[in-house]
């Protein structure tokens, strides 16, 4: 069976790009001229995912008005040489379905993840977390993914190798590798460096298999009362049910200044190239 449902988890603040995320959702920051969230959404689709789930938060309307028509632009710009500039986000409109719930209280990624459960219901699901914004070819990171989902039909963690001193922001697993993947036997959320397992951090892309809700219904909460996904693997990765795959591209963290501005050179050269510019 393919893996028809994408959730993104979107209920964050985005403090780190205060005050441009006052009253904007982080996610709607623009890698030059298309919000991160488009650019995730384009990654799901790439992957066969045409059902959107997104979790969003108080202040996050703008996500949703960005996947809608807006008839009075569309009108006002039919016929002129700026029409294009809609052509991609119209496409998505017109092949993917959204749907949205709040998340009421930021709890962590795992709650984020327990509160989409209804839009995602009882079949296998990504989750991409926009800020991780990637660039790969010919396969996009969610596409390398499904392949390793359909041969092993368990979850899926996308990991990267971190220097030591960045192990303390991401999970980071433990695991034997085999057929150029990772057994994930066990990970450790934010671990320090001196009792790191690896140096092969999880980033914002998972293929999760629907026992992730039960087992996150299950598991205790750590201090502050959040959820973390890491320790809902965990209990699946004790049955061989994780594999982490080292994906093939590059990866810019958008969740701080430094990547952000990263990747927005990087796509602005890129496009200026493709342009002849
Ligand atoms: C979350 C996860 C962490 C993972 C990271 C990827 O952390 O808890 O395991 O490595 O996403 O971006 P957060 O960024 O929410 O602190």
């Amino acid at each position: 069976m393919s893996i028809r449902k994408c959730l993104f988890p979107a209920a964050g603040y985005g403090t780190r790009f205060l005050p441009a995320t006052k009253a904007m959702p982080k996610e709607m920051m623009p890698i030059v001229s298309k919000p991160l969230i488009q650019y995730g959404v384009e990654e799901a689709m790439t992957a066969g995912m045409r059902e959107i789930g997104i979790v969003t938060g108080r202040g996050k309307r703008a996500i949703e008005d960005h996947f809608d028509k807006s008839y009075e632009l569309e009108n006002q710009i039919a016929g002129t040489g700026k029409e294009n500039l809609l052509a991609e986000i119209t496409e998505i409109i017109a092949r993917c379905r959204f749907s949205y719930t709040r998340q009421v209280e930021m709890l962590g990624l795992g709650h984020a993840i327990l509160v989409g459960e209804g839009l995602v219901g009882n079949e296998p699901f990504g989750v991409i977390l926009a800020d991780d914004y990637c660039v790969a070819s010919p396969d996009s990171v969610m596409q390398q993914m499904v392949k390793i989902y359909e041969k092993y039909q368990c979850s899926v963690v996308a990991v990267e190798e971190v220097s030591l001193s960045r192990v303390s922001r991401y999970g980071v697993i433990d695991g034997v590798e085999r057929d150029g993947v990772f057994r994930v036997s066990s990970m450790v959320e934010k671990p320090r460096p001196e009792s790191a397992p690896s140096q092969l951090a999880i980033i914002g892309r998972y293929i999760l298999t629907p026992d992730i809700f039960e087992i996150l219904r299950k598991i205790s909460p750590v201090s502050g009362g959040e959820l973390h996904i890491t320790d809902a693997l965990n209990v699946q990765a004790r049955n061989g049910g994780v594999i982490g795959l080292k994906f093939s591209g590059s990866r810019f963290d958008c969740g701080g200044l430094d990547g952000f501005v990263a990747a927005t050179n990087y796509t602005y050269d890129t496009l200026k190239m493709k342009s002849g510019v």
